[in-house]
């Protein structure tokens, strides 16, 4: 990784990581018994990719990096939809998952049941960090509500989730596949970057670069997540190896082989780059985060 990516990603987690501190110590009226489970899912480490694309792609459409402020409640309401996403995917329901970010899920440290409020909690949150963000204008609110909700709802993440359930056992063809991992992840993802340019009032031919660089990212992420459940180590990964196959999941390397899903991946990044041509410098760090994302080991 380069060293002006190493410094952003690390910047971009810690101030993640104080924003989401902060939810739990300013949000009034929370059952004090509920805390340790909320503070569980939020304290919980992990890349925190998706704000860091929001705070590089509100920099590629201009933004200054002293107003970066200006993108805070977007990168929060990102990784709670995000965190939220996790705790129902490794519910026994879903995927059965035991370990998330080094640690036990939080059903395993807690129970079921706290997963599925702490996740609709989460969900509930986003959006009225999103709607009651002083750093927000009006407009900005309702664009950036309406986008962040199609990319979790029936036609984004939650409507991913449930092809890829109903996919296991099941062969797809390349189409369904590709159509199952841009809803389940890529929709996020895509969501990620154009929210970022829309609190940077990114415009038209801006968000139109940054919405094609979002969807070959977005896709990419997800095959890149499928490669590593086979090649990745535990340790490393912070969440058990080889579940895909154990579980006869719906994957790329499963239906194309780690070569192609490999090539796949490549052929993602070089649409990405090339979709960033029109922004020139100021999008140099999605390029970065683009190759980190395919060249990434967890
Ligand atoms: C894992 O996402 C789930 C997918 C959508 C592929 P990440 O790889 O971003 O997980 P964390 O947030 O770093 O733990
Ligand atoms: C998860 O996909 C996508 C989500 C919306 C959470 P996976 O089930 O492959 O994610 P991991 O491998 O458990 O992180
Ligand atoms: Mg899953
Ligand atoms: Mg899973
Ligand atoms: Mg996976």
């Amino acid at each position: 990784m380069s060293q002006p990516l190493e410094a952003f990603l690390s910047s971009s987690v810690s101030r993640c990581e104080a924003l989401l501190a902060q939810l739990t110590t300013s949000t009034q009226g929370i059952p004090r018994d509920f805390h340790p489970a909320i503070e569980y899912a939020l304290q919980s480490g992990g890349k925190r990719v998706r704000p860091a694309l929001a705070w590089a792609a509100a920099r590629a459409a201009g933004l200054d990096d002293a107003a970066r402020e200006q993108v805070d409640p977007v990168a929060a309401a990102l990784e709670l939809i995000h965190t939220y996403s996790l705790l129902h995917d490794d519910l026994p329901a879903m995927d059965d998952d035991d370990l998330r970010r080094g640690r036990p899920t939080l059903h395993k440290a807690f129970d079921d049941a706290t997963a599925i409020l702490v996740g609709d909690g989460l969900q509930a949150l986003a959006f009225e960090l999103l709607a009651t963000s002083p750093k927000l204008n009006d407009s900005q609110k309702v664009a950036l509500t309406t986008e962040l909700a199609r990319a979790a709802g029936f036609a984004g993440m939650v409507g991913g989730q449930f092809l890829d359930i109903r996919a296991t056992d099941h062969d797809l063809t390349l189409e369904e596949l590709q159509t199952l991992h841009r809803l389940k992840t890529g929709a996020l993802i895509r969501a990620a970057v154009r929210m970022g340019g829309l609190a940077a009032d990114a415009d038209t031919d801006q968000l139109d670069a940054l919405t094609r660089y979002g969807e070959a990212v977005g896709l990419a992420f997800q095959v890149v997540d499928d490669i590593l459940d086979v090649e990745g180590e535990t340790a490393t990964l912070g969440k058990t190896g080889g579940k895909d196959a154990a579980a006869n999941k719906a994957t790329y390397v499963r239906l194309l082989g780690l070569d192609g899903a490999r090539k796949s991946a490549s052929h993602l990044l070089a649409s990405a780059l090339q979709a960033l041509e029109p922004l020139g410098k100021d999008a140099d760090l999605l390029r970065e985060l683009a190759r980190f994302i395919v060249q990434r080991e967890a």
